[in-house]
């Protein structure tokens, strides 16, 4: 089965911004893939859409075989339980403990939650909360309020909060941005391990294209908002990422004899 349905999707903000034109593709469960695109290629857009968050101007998009339509709540609810999201940003709350955090990913399963949610939740919920803590392997910082943690224990603990949904697709829109090479490739290889565990579909953004090419096997190449390309990730070499992202800006003309430099300038006023 299709895990990932999208269809000729078009977004235009203001009636005149075009950030999605006519992109489709369709992700079987299961698949790991990684979207790839300049900065405002609309990969983020894309994300939004795929979850029912901005409703596009044309097109559709299907997820675990049901229809997205931001007009119906009740459906998009549903859906959205089965699709654990992560950010550049981790989205933890600071003044709570980890396992405050981590017992909020169930809350949309939850039919009527107090303001006192995480005091009352049972008995089940927070031995779950501690699976999942310890699936990240940081059960021992349970009791530690969030603010007080390093970025890749944050996005470790906003991933075990995202296993509380039991997701059966995963989007990570730049996880590992904010985190050091060897925090971020910590963070990959456990959103890679758990994915495969549990037969999850992995879509990411991402701008390493080496990362990129270790933990996908598919990649899916924006530009201007249209699929430019969609393949194996082996196939991406420097004249790829070149043709992708174009050159990094204009190259420097070497000073000249004629152009005289701001210091000869200065100085030929003395
Ligand atoms: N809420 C919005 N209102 C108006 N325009 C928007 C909005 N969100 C995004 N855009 C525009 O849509 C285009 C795509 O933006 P998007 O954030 O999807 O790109 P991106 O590929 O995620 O970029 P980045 O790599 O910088 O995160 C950009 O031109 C952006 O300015
Ligand atoms: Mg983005």
């Amino acid at each position: 089965m299709n895990a990932i349905e999208v269809n000729k999707i078009r977004k235009v903000y203001n009636q005149r911004d075009v950030a999605l034109d006519g992109v489709s593709f369709t992700i079987k469960e299961g698949e790991s893939v990684v979207i790839l695109g300049h900065n405002g290629s609309g990969k983020s857009t894309l994300f939004r859409t795929l979850t029912g968050f901005e409703e596009p101007t044309e097109g559709s998009v299907t997820l675990l075989g049901r229809e997205v339509d931001p007009g119906k709540r009740r459906h998009l609810r549903e859906t959205r339980k089965k699709v654990g999201m992560v950010f550049q940003a981790f989205g933890l709350i600071d003044n709570v403990s980890v396992f405050q955090n981590v017992l909020f990913g169930a809350l949309g399963q939850v039919k009527f939650a107090p303001a006192t949610y995480s005091l009352f939740a049972s008995d089940a919920l927070r031995t779950r909360a501690m699976e999942c803590l310890d699936r990240v392997g940081l059960a021992h910082l349970s009791e530690r309020r969030a603010d007080r943690l390093s970025g890749g224990q944050k996005q470790r603990i906003a991933i075990a909060r995202m296993l509380m949904q039991d997701p059966e697709i995963i989007l990570a829109d730049e996880p590992i941005a904010s985190l050091d090479p060897k925090a971020g490739r910590e963070v990959m290889d456990l959103l890679a391990e758990i994915a495969a565990e549990r037969n999850i579909t992995l879509l990411m953004i991402l701008h390493q294209i080496p990362i990129a090419k270790r933990y996908a096997d598919r990649f899916i190449a924006l530009k201007n908002g249209e699929v430019y390309a969609d393949g194996e990730v082996s196939v991406i070499d420097e004249d790829f990422e070149t043709a992708l992202f174009g050159n990094s800006g204009p190259k420097e003309e070497p000073p000249s004899d004629e152009t005289p430099q701001p210091i000869e300038q200065e100085a030929r006023k003395l």
